[in-house]
């Protein structure tokens, strides 16, 4: 019955491909890498981000994160995957598609990050366009939602480009940087067609 579709990948999420990017799920020995860029660019992302708890980028806390993540798609909640650039498999990004509901709704949340000396070069509307593909075909999803702060130009600009649609404005919708504010709410569907 497609209306109470479920998914398990409790074993292993599978690679994402798209163009020039590959996206898989975080493990520990990523640690080093993921913790030196979200280091050198903490200053790019943390206005667009929940504020960062103080032990973010310890070993520990990462531990808690890939344990996380992994328990999330035992549940089938969430899926996090860290984005790599194929020219030379560096660590680039990230993308999650969270709060999964299944049952009648069928929909899901995608957030995503780009490490500041990557940004503005399309490796995050390739990224996208992967997730995206994998969220309906993979994860049946009908409905991929997504939403940003109103003077996010580059997110606004990535998710027009990729064939999302606005919505609507929702009022103090996430506290990003200790403060709740207003976000620009868009979504695609699984009927929207390629783009
Ligand atoms: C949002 C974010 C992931 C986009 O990543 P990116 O690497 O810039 O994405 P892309 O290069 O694939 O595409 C971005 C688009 O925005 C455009 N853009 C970037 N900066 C811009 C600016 N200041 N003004 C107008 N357009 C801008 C780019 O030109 C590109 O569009 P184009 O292909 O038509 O030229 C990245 O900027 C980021 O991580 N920002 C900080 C954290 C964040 O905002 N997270 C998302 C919260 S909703």
């Amino acid at each position: 019955m497609a209306l109470f579709r479920t998914v398990s990948f409790a074993e292993s999420l599978p690679t994402v491909e798209g163009e020039g990017v590959m996206l898989r799920a975080p493990v520990m020995a990523d640690f080093m890498e993921w913790a030196t860029l979200r280091n050198l660019s903490r200053g790019f992302l943390t206005p667009w981000e929940p504020t960062w708890p103080a032990d973010d980028l310890t070993r520990s806390a990462y531990r808690r994160r890939v344990r996380r993540y992994a328990e999330d798609i035992r549940m089938d909640q969430a899926y996090a995957f860290f984005l790599f650039r194929k020219s030379d498999d560096l660590l680039i990004g990230g993308l999650t598609i969270a709060n999964v509901r299944r049952g009648v709704a069928q929909a899901g949340s995608l957030g995503y990050w780009m490490g500041a000396p990557y940004a503005g070069q399309g490796y995050m509307t390739a990224a996208v366009r992967a997730i995206t593909r994998f969220s309906f075909s993979s994860l049946r999803l009908h409905r991929l939602e997504a939403a940003c702060i109103p003077t996010n130009t580059p997110s606004v600009r990535l998710l027009e480009k990729v064939g999302f649609k606005r919505e609507g404005l929702a009022r103090q919708y996430l506290c990003i940087d200790g403060i709740w504010q207003d976000h620009l709410l868009f979504a695609r569907l699984d009927t929207d067609g390629r783009s």
